[in-house]
């Protein structure tokens, strides 16, 4: 097979197209992206005018597209997909979507998805009132599911969430966290909704345990895995494609698995690093620089691609309990996407 440099600067497969993996779902992600626009409907112009604002952004709906393939491949016969399905799609991008207007609230962001943030345009308190709107229209719709188990899968998420976020904001600046620490983390951040989305799927299909338990495996691990590509892509992926500089994440205090890597090695270069780190001056232009020179030349970037890669497999090894069919295919393929991903 012909190989190319990725973005993480090791030689892999050529980049998996998404949108080839995403065919077999194809008309229900339209329907999924309808019910979001329909939420957009409301009495007051204002709050209709906010909204179309978080929704029309965009975003790679790969929360959703989880939970529609998982729902397809443990589908008896594989394929079939009920209303209910697509319900869960929508409040798992409805809970991610809130997530990400309160996170640019705590982050003081102006900028996502290439447009104003809600806190920019108009304030923080709106900000905070119009994510609470998407998760209340989140629990609305969780509760037309009719299913306590997983009502209390998602009650879970919520709290994973801003777990997630407030041991982030605890860990700034500590160069002792360790990676059980980070891995946890990454979990309340990150891997509990994709879990939530691929575990729900078939516990609605009423699927057999063996089932239910790999696919809440498979979205656990591909979500750490997400987790460390995304802090990986802060160190090398494009400030044209991210929207924000190289370092970015340490220089605002976040200790992710590249530097990680380093401190816990030991030696000179840890000293240096946690030297840079502890007293700030990785919030200047020249101890970024330094830092991240320390953490490419002390393999940080290459052992956080092995780090991926063993979070990919493990997430690619639960699916082999399910039948094969084009939809476990699909969900294999974004293993493959996720790891050659460049935003
Ligand atoms: C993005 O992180 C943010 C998240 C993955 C989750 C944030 C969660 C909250 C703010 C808590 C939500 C509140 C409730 C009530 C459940 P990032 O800042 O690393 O990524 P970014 O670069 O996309 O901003
Ligand atoms: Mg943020």
């Amino acid at each position: 097979m012909i190989t190319k440099q990725s973005s993480i600067g090791t030689p892999v497969a050529p980049p998996a197209d998404l949108n080839n993996l995403l065919e077999p779902i194809k008309e229900e992600l339209q329907i999924v992206e309808q019910w979001l626009v329909s939420n957009l409907v409301d009495d007051s112009p204002f709050i209709e005018e906010l909204l179309q604002q978080v929704f029309k952004a965009g975003g790679k709906r790969i929360r959703p597209a989880l939970c529609l393939l998982s729902a397809k491949a443990t589908a008896n016969p594989p394929g079939k997909l009920g209303r209910l399905q697509i319900i869960l799609a929508v409040l798992t991008e409805l809970i991610h979507t809130a997530s990400l207007v309160h996170d640019d609230v705590i982050d003081s962001a102006s900028l996502r998805r290439g447009q104003e943030t809600v806190n920019r345009r108009w304030s923080e308190k709106l900000a905070v009132l119009i994510g609470d709107l998407l998760f209340a229209q989140a629990s609305v719709c969780l509760s037309r599911l009719m299913n306590p188990v997983v009502v209390g899968i998602y009650g879970q998420v919520l709290g994973d969430l801003c777990a997630g976020e407030i041991r982030q904001m605890r860990q700034q600046f500590n160069t002792a966290m360790d990676f059980e620490a980070y891995i946890q983390k990454s979990v309340w951040k990150t891997a509990s909704l994709f879990a939530a989305g691929t575990h729900a799927a078939p516990i609605l299909n009423g699927s057999p345990d063996e089932h239910i338990i790999a696919m809440k495996e498979y979205g656990l691990n591909l979500g750490i895995c997400f987790q460390i590509v995304d802090d990986l892509l802060d160190y090398t992926g494009s400030t044209e494609k991210l929207g924000k500089a190289a370092g970015s994440d340490l220089s605002q205090g976040l200790v992710t698995a590249p530097a990680l890597f380093v401190l816990r090695r030991g030696g000179e270069a840890a000293r240096k690093l946690e030297d840079i780190i502890t007293t700030r001056q990785v919030a200047t232009p020249q101890g970024i620089a330094e830092a991240i020179s320390i953490i490419e030349a002390n393999d940080g970037l290459t052992e956080t691609v092995q780090l991926a890669r063993e979070y990919a497999a493990k997430a690619r090894q639960a699916l082999t309990v399910l039948p094969s069919s084009p939809y476990r295919e699909s969900l294999d393929g974004i293993v493959d996407w996720l790891l050659t991903r460049t935003n």
